[in-house]
């Protein structure tokens, strides 16, 4: 085929020079005088690296975390090495005391920074204006506390709304506790785990609970639930792992790359949950799966926020090994290099990736329960294009987002995320494969052109008249792959595809976009126990004939309107009969545009889908 014939004979001179460091190279070196890739150069070699290889490569550094650049990969310039999640998290744990004990008075003899009261909206009356505690339990420890519970809503301006916080009082006389703060819960009858929508009452909880530690540079916090803001006894579990989590979570700040000290970075040490209503192996399970989640999450982050000359495809491949190192047991690893990815016909793939200095990286992450294979598998497929300028459809101008497209690998971001976060729970019953096809689209002498005819791994042509719409065709290749390779039966792409679905659902939202009621059904479950939100589009078939080409099988982008949905289209085309799919358009919500952070989307409703499936039936 003329296009691949193309696609090799430029190979020639690029497996030439690939042996060429990923911070040596002249556009990497003006670049990265300071920041460069975490990736050591021998890290992953002209050949594939299994897990043993790549493991070393990063564990020869040191432990699970940061990896030391090469000095000889550097030319002498001063490097900084970059962690792949936080070292350390604040230690969660709920006070002991159980059988009995009066909450309020394990609250009131909590000794530290600061006491944080959960409250519903019906823990307060207002009566002429002026608003006053309600409940025994509660007026119990304001007496305990000097009255200072009473003070603080007299003064106005809370009502126990979700993630409402008060003002903070500074305690004397005989109190144990150095401050004290009430956070919202809502309404006492919306005190379920799982909302309708979003965030649930106590993963807002938490994330009270940390900007209020943050703000106040608290290090100690208690946090009391009282009889009434307690969640219900079947559920106090996951609530005690969502409170975990939303603490750990809130009040994030980017710092590594600053050279000094954030002023204003969290504190926080250590929460102590009193009233979760679990103690003993239930509670250390809890904050457990609190703590794996918030892991995920941190590790998106990480990625997301990280400029493109540090996330690079060799950096996506450091983190997914970086995973595996934390644990070998249920993980292995395999790294393609290009020259194997032409040797599968990755066409689609290889063609966005023709005009970029950083050679690409197909990383397959295969999770595998310990102790057998499990009968369902199934994969989740990340977009992963560490920059995309567009290519020839260069993204110019205003409102093209192009200084933010580093952001462009949010889906791998949240693939590897939720790869994390079955690190630390691991499902029995489920093979889970993370496969990302990663790589930047760039500008260049050999790039694609619009109007090129690609041929994917599956055989299948396309027109690319818009070298723009590039995520589509790396996610094609690697849904061959996920299906023909892995033997995936449920396959979930999530990509930060197109700015149609911002338009359509706003920053908050992503797109899920089936033909299957079932994929939708499971995958709006855990977008909910997650509290992610996800909403089902419209999988309108009649739309393709915008895809249709007059010289090949189809083209890569569609008309202007419904350009989320012509999309999901394009990647449908490489579905086979009996797999059930979804893709998952993410290009809202991975980004909060107000911070100017990332926010994780995704890694947790990935994985409660994976651990979901552990528990489904087998097909
Ligand atoms: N990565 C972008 C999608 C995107 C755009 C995400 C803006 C967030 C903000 C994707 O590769 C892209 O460029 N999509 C095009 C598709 C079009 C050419 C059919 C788009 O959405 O404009
Ligand atoms: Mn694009
Ligand atoms: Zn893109």
């Amino acid at each position: 085929m003329a296009q691949l014939l193309r696609c090799a004979s430029r190979t020639a001179r690029l497996v030439a020079s690939s042996s060429r460091s990923v911070v040596a190279c002249p556009r990497a070196a003006a670049l990265s005088a300071r920041i460069a890739s975490s990736v050591p150069a021998s890290g992953f070699g002209a050949m594939s690296s299994n897990v043993n290889s790549s493991v070393a490569a990063v564990a020869g550094a040191g432990p699970h975390r940061g990896v030391v650049v090469a000095a000889a990969s550097t030319g002498g310039l001063p490097q900084a090495a970059f962690s792949f999640e936080p070292d350390s998290l604040p230690a969660v744990s709920v006070a002991a005391g159980g059988g009995g004990a009066n909450v309020a008075d394990v609250a009131a003899g909590w000794e530290g920074d600061l006491l944080v009261l959960g409250v519903t909206e019906e823990d307060f009356v207002t009566e002429a204006e002026v608003t006053s505690l309600k409940g025994d339990a509660l007026k119990a420890l304001d007496a305990a506390l000097g009255g200072a519970l009473a003070e603080i809503v007299a003064a106005g301006g809370f009502d126990g709304k979700q993630g409402a916080q008060s003002r903070v009082l500074r305690l004397y006389g005989g109190a144990k506790a150095k401050h004290v703060a009430m956070v919202g819960l809502g309404k006492a009858a919306k005190l379920a785990v799982v909302a309708d929508w979003g965030a649930s009452p106590f993963q807002a909880l938490g994330a009270g609970v940390a900007t209020l530690a943050k703000a106040n540079k608290v290090v100690t916090v208690g946090l009391a639930l009282l009889p009434g803001a307690a969640p219900a006894a079947a559920v106090a579990a996951t609530a005690l792992a969502q409170i975990t989590s939303g603490t750990l979570l809130g009040g994030y700040e980017a710092t590594r790359f600053k050279t000094k000290k954030s002023p204003t970075a969290s504190r926080l040490a250590a929460l102590t949950v009193v009233g979760a209503g679990v103690e003993g192996a239930g509670a250390e399970a809890a904050i457990k799966r609190g703590l794996a989640v918030a892991r995920g999450n941190l590790l998106t982050r990480y990625l997301v926020e990280s400029p493109p000359n540090v996330c690079t495809p060799a950096h996506l491949a450091a983190t997914a090994a970086h995973i595996a190192a934390v644990a070998p047991e249920v993980f292995s690893l395999k790294v393609y290099e290009k020259a194997e990815c032409e040797a599968m016909n990755m066409g689609l793939y290889l063609g966005v990736s023709e005009a970029s200095a950083e050679p690409p990286k197909f990383i397959h992450l295969k999770y595998a329960p310990k102790g057998g294979s499990a009968a369902r598998k199934i994969a989740i497929v990340g977009k992963g294009l560490t920059f995309d300028s567009g290519g020839y459809n260069l993204k110019a101008g205003p409102g093209s987002m192009i200084e933010l497209m580093k952001f462009d690998m949010g889906g791998a971001g949240a693939t590897l995320g939720a790869a994390r976060i079955l690190a630390d729970l691991q499902p029995a019953d489920v093979e889970v494969h993370f496969i990302i096809a990663a790589c930047e689209n760039m500008v260049a002498g050999e790039g694609l052109r619009p109007g090129d005819i690609l041929t994917s791994a599956s055989g299948k042509t396309v027109e690319v008249n818009n070298t723009d719409a590039e995520g589509r065709l790396t996610l094609a290749d690697a849904m061959w792959f996920a299906q023909e390779k892995c033997g995936a039966k449920a396959v979930v792409d999530v990509a930060t595809l197109t700015g149609a679905c911002i338009v359509a659902l706003g920053t908050q939202i992503a797109g899920l976009f089936t033909p299957s009621d079932e994929m939708a059904a499971s995958l709006t479950a855990a977008s909910k126990v997650a509290g992610e939100k996800l909403w089902r589009m419209p999988f309108e078939n009649d739309y393709f004939d915008d895809l249709k080409s007059p010289v090949a099988d189809m083209k890569n982008t569609g008309s202007r309107y419904g350009g989320a949905i012509t999309a999901a289209l394009f990647l449908k085309q490489f579905v086979n009969e009996g797999v059930e799919w979804a893709h998952v358009d993410v290009a809202g919500p991975v980004w909060n545009e107000k911070l100017g952070l990332p926010t994780g989307y995704g890694a947790a409703f990935l994985a409660e889908w994976a651990l979901a499936q552990a528990q489904a039936p087998a097909k």
